[in-house]
């Protein structure tokens, strides 16, 4: 049966895009019940069903516990197994991740534990970093720290702006989110804890994305494709 997954999207919306695309091949054994914006105006929205969409200004909500409550509940009201935020940009309340914890994924711009939080090409490029990349993580009430399950890195080049930077890193955030949510959602992979488990087995480094778009198990040679 097809894996029923929720999406959180705040913006443009590309790494929703790349789900429904990968439904559609047939490469991710999966649905979207819904897509969840915190902004009306979202074009993440537009890329499915009107029936399938749910916004509401953050901004006319008088705490963030209450927007996050009526999130909630339009969110469990599609009945999802899978809760991913894809460029949602909010941050989510304690009560809402515990009521998803262990089912909610996010995908964060940068290689975790390095640069939580936002502007996240520029503070890499002024650190001189070699190597960023993207991360997809399960989420904790803690911002951007929950157990990262796989990892894609591009290099820094000489001459890089953030919007250079940052197209590199989109073009493997694709492949890698999709790739993880095959694993979620063949029932592979699960949140026990602070601990990944992947095929019943504790996963102690993330998994790394070749660059044919394969998940790799990185410890120990050979790495193994999962
Ligand atoms: C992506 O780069 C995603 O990693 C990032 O926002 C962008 C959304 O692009 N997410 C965060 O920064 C979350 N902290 P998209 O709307 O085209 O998918």
């Amino acid at each position: 049966m097809a894996a029923r997954i929720a999406v959180l999207a705040s913006g443009r919306g590309s790494n929703l895009q790349a789900i429904i695309d990968a439904i559609s091949s047939g490469e991710l054994p999966a649905e979207v019940v819904g897509v969840f914006s915190d902004k009306p105006a979202a074009t993440a929205l537009a890329r499915v069903a009107p029936g399938l969409r749910w916004s509401a200004d953050a901004r006319a909500y008088p705490s963030r516990e209450a927007f996050d409550a009526d999130l909630a509940d339009a969110v469990a009201a599609c009945q999802p197994d899978w809760v991913v935020c894809a460029g949602y940009m909010r941050i989510l309340g304690d009560a809402f991740v515990n009521r998803f914890r262990g089912r909610l994924l996010n995908i964060h711009p940068s290689l975790l534990p390095h640069y939580p939080g936002l502007r996240t090409h520029a503070r890499a490029i002024a650190d001189g970093r070699r190597e960023h990349g993207a991360s997809v993580h399960f989420v904790i009430p803690e911002l951007d720290a929950g157990s990262v399950v796989a990892q894609a890195v591009v290099p820094v080049l000489a001459g890089d702006d953030a919007e250079t930077l940052s197209a590199r890193v989109l073009a493997v955030e694709h492949p890698l989110l999709v790739a993880v949510l095959r694993l979620a959602a063949s029932g592979r992979l699960a949140e026990h804890g602070t601990t990944i488990q992947l095929d019943g087995h504790p996963l102690f480094t993330a998994l790394r994305l070749d660059s044919a778009g394969v998940l790799h198990a990185p410890d120990g040679p050979p790495s193994v494709p999962v």
